[in-house]
């Protein structure tokens, strides 16, 4: 990585700050000391960090954006740059299994690192979800869905003009009268262009921080109101104070200080931000059942491209054999048209739960030569569960079975065989 980055250069800078901590969620630690110091400091209680995983506070934070959040249960709650996750695990256990706790991140490691852990935890889409996305484009969330947004020590991250975009966004996805939580680096004074070019200095954030009466026109900018800013009265230093060797060392720490910075706490200040959406008369009720646009954003890219069978080579299938000793089986992705005609024979397993099943399908299923799923047209959850099906095939080097998708779904099926009692069935 160059030590130099154009501070006008958007691409160039969001690319350095992935590079960067993507390196980071790469590396396991077993030194907890700095994590737990830098963590204390901001002001997570010991209690706090006892009630998540190691893995998921990663000596990251400025704050303790959860601490003014007064997250209820139920409630729909969205974290910026969720990183490892210590604070989607912190919401999650506050909004119970009524609520969602989202991680939004941009960095493939991140959140394959939080989506681990949620693993281990037993937490899953659609109640903890966490979901790739770069903060400084449209976020993959609904309108008015959410109840109150954090963030902790990422916004000084964007560069200026993703900065104002991303909290337009916070105002338009969250709920009439919600609310945002974020901790974050503001600047003392402005910044020499050495300082705003160096890249370790950016990806610690300091380079990227702007000042107060900057940030808070940002926010009003944004349309909130109740704005509020307070200085959090932590010692910046303390991301310098690592004694530890290994991962945990300041080299490879969280935040990379140039070690020619002097004193972090002349430059800049960690900040708590606290603002609401306007409570609006025209508002309804009727938030989405999800806040995520897309429920598949919780779930792996698949790797895969399984193959795919027409409806007639499945009808052959089917034509040719018993229901007994079957070498196939025909699986209905659909969540709630099974009833509406379906390929005589298949059995249901909704593909918004399909990823999480994949152990007890695969149980069921590893044997099965050919594993044909279909939804309405099989033009996304058919191929989706079909391709995760075949990577989890990969992972457990099983080459006797094979998964496939059924081009035209449900749909050309039942045209195509409507009153073949021995292909469709509507039970
Ligand atoms: C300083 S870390 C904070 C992580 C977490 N909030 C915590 O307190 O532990 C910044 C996080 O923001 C993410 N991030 C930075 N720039 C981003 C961008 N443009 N879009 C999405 N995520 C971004 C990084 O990948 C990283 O996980």
């Amino acid at each position: 990585m160059s030590n130099r980055v154009s501070p006008d250069d958007d691409a160039a800078l969001i690319n350095v700050v992935n590079e960067a901590y993507s390196q980071k969620a790469r590396v396991e630690c077993t030194d907890r000391d700095h994590f737990d110091r830098v963590a204390n400091a901001f002001g997570y209680t010991p209690e706090q960090l006892q009630s998540v995983s190691a893995e998921a506070h990663m000596g990251l934070s400025c704050g303790n954006p959860m601490a003014a959040a007064s997250i209820k249960e139920g409630e729909t709650v969205l974290d910026l740059g969720s990183g490892g996750g210590i604070d989607v695990f912190l919401a999650a256990a506050k909004v119970g299994p009524s609520g969602q706790a989202i991680g939004l991140d941009n960095s493939d490691d991140m959140i394959a690192r939080a989506r681990r852990i949620a693993t281990t935890k037993g937490l899953k889409p659609p109640n903890v979800a966490f979901v790739k996305a770069t903060l400084t484009e449209e976020l993959p969330i609904e309108n008015n869905s959410v109840d109150c947004v954090l963030s902790n020590c990422v916004i000084n991250l964007l560069p200026p003009a993703g900065k104002l975009k991303v909290m337009q966004e916070v105002h338009r996805i969250l709920k009439s009268g919600g609310r945002v939580s974020l901790d974050d680096i503001v600047a003392k004074k402005p910044f020499p262009e050495s300082l705003r070019s160096n890249v370790a200095a950016y990806v610690s954030c300091i380079s990227g921080a702007i000042l107060l009466q900057e940030y808070q026109a940002l926010v009003e900018d944004a349309g909130f109101k109740d704005i509020i800013f307070m200085e959090n009265p932590s010692d910046l230093n303390v991301y310098l104070d690592s004694g530890s060797t290994g991962c945990c060392s300041r080299e490879s720490s969280a935040i990379f200080i140039p070690t020619d910075i002097g004193d972090l706490n002349e430059l800049a200040a960690s900040y708590h931000i606290y603002a609401t959406k306007a409570n609006s008369s025209a508002a309804t009720n009727s938030a989405p059942a999800s806040a995520l646009k897309n429920w598949w954003d919780a779930y792996p890219i698949p790797a895969s491209s399984a193959s795919s069978l027409e409806c007639a080579e499945v009808a052959d299938l089917i034509k040719n054999s018993g229901l007994e000793k079957r070498d196939f089986v025909v699986v209905d992705v659909r969540r709630n048209d099974h009833a509406g005609g379906h390929v005589r024979g298949s059995i249901q397993q909704p593909a918004q739960t399909f990823y999480d099943g994949l152990p007890m399908f695969y149980e069921q299923h590893k044997e099965t030569k050919q594993v044909i799923l279909y939804c309405g047209s099989s033009h996304g959850r058919g191929p989706r569960c079909a391709k995760w099906y075949q990577d989890y095939l990969d992972q457990q080097r099983n080459t006797e079975s094979k998964a496939f998708w059924m081009t035209g779904g449900a749909k050309e099926w039942v045209a195509s065989y409507k009153g073949r009692g021995d292909l469709v069935d509507f039970d």
